[in-house]
C-alpha cells in the first residue's frame, strides 16, 4: 500500500500564497490551497469576506457544516448569534470582516452519509493554514482584531492563550510584524452550547462593547 499522506512536515499553506494582489488574489489561491490534508474531505475553501478597508477584523475557529455548503464564513447557527450580538454592541457586521483560524470544514461522521459532526481542529493544522491568517490582515490593515475563542487566540497569540484570562480586555502585540489592537472573547459556538445561554450571550455582547468602544 502506497502512502497517501503528505509529510507531516510539509503542512503548511506557505507555498500557495501568493505576495501581491491583494484579497482577491488571496481568495483565488485559497480556493487551491492544499496545504494540510483537510481539503480532501471539505467541500471547498471558506475564506474570509466583507470589505477590503473593514476597521474591524473577527476571527473564528473554523467553517462548520453550512459554511463548508455556502462557502462563507458565519453563515450558520454560530454566525446567526454573533451577528444578533454585534448588533446589540453596535458594531455593523456588515462592516467587518469575518474570517477563521482554519479555512476547511473538520468533521467526522458517526456512519456513512450521516450528518457531518464538526471536529475541532489541532493547533497543527491551525499552525499550517496561519499563512492565511497572516496575509488577510496584512492585506486589510483593520484598527482591531475580534478574537472568537480558543484556537483563534492561541493561533494569533500564542498557546499559552487563555480566554477567561484575557475577554473584554484590549491587547496590544506584534503579530506577523504589524502592531495589532486586539479584543479576545468567546466563540459564539460556546454560547449556544453554554448551560446558562442567556449569560453566556450577556457575556459576549459585553466584550463586543469593549471592542465597539475601543473603535469609537
Ligand atoms: N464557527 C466558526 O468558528 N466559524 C464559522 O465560520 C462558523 C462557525
Ligand atoms: Fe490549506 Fe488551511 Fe485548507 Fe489546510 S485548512 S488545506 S492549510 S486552506
Amino acid at each position: 500500500m502506497v502512502a497517501t499522506r503528505a509529510p507531516e512536515d510539509a503542512c503548511t499553506a506557505e507555498p500557495f500564497v501568493p505576495d501581491h494582489g491583494g484579497l482577491t488574489a488571496l481568495r483565488r489561491a485559497a480556493a487551491g490551497c492544499r496545504g494540510c490534508p483537510l481539503h480532501r474531505d471539505a467541500t471547498r475553501t471558506v475564506f474570509g469576506a466583507g470589505p477590503a478597508d473593514a476597521r474591524v477584523m473577527l476571527v473564528g475557529e473554523q467553517p462548520g457544516d453550512q459554511e463548508d455548503r455556502q462557502g462563507k464564513p458565519f453563515v450558520g447557527p454560530a454566525g446567526k448569534l454573533l451577528d444578533r450580538a454585534l448588533a446589540e454592541a453596535g458594531i455593523d457586521a456588515g462592516e467587518a470582516y469575518v474570517t477563521n483560524a482554519v479555512k476547511h470544514f473538520k468533521f467526522t461522521r458517526a456512519e456513512p452519509r450521516k450528518r457531518r459532526i464538526h471536529q475541532a481542529p489541532t493547533l497543527r493544522e491551525a499552525a499550517a493554514c496561519g499563512p492565511w491568517l497572516a496575509a488577510e490582515p496584512a492585506v486589510v490593515e483593520p484598527e482591531l482584531v475580534v478574537v472568537l475563542g480558543a484556537t483563534a487566540g492561541k493561533t494569533l497569540l500564542g498557546s499559552s492563550f487563555r480566554v477567561t484570562e484575557v475577554r473584554g480586555t484590549v491587547l496590544e502585540e506584534e503579530i506577523h510584524g504589524r502592531r495589532e489592537r486586539l479584543v479576545p472573547t468567546v466563540h459564539p459556538s460556546s454560547v449556544l452550547r453554554a448551560d446558562d445561554r442567556e449569560a453566556a450571550y450577556r457575556g459576549l455582547v459585553a466584550d463586543l462593547e469593549v471592542a465597539a468602544r475601543a473603535l469609537a
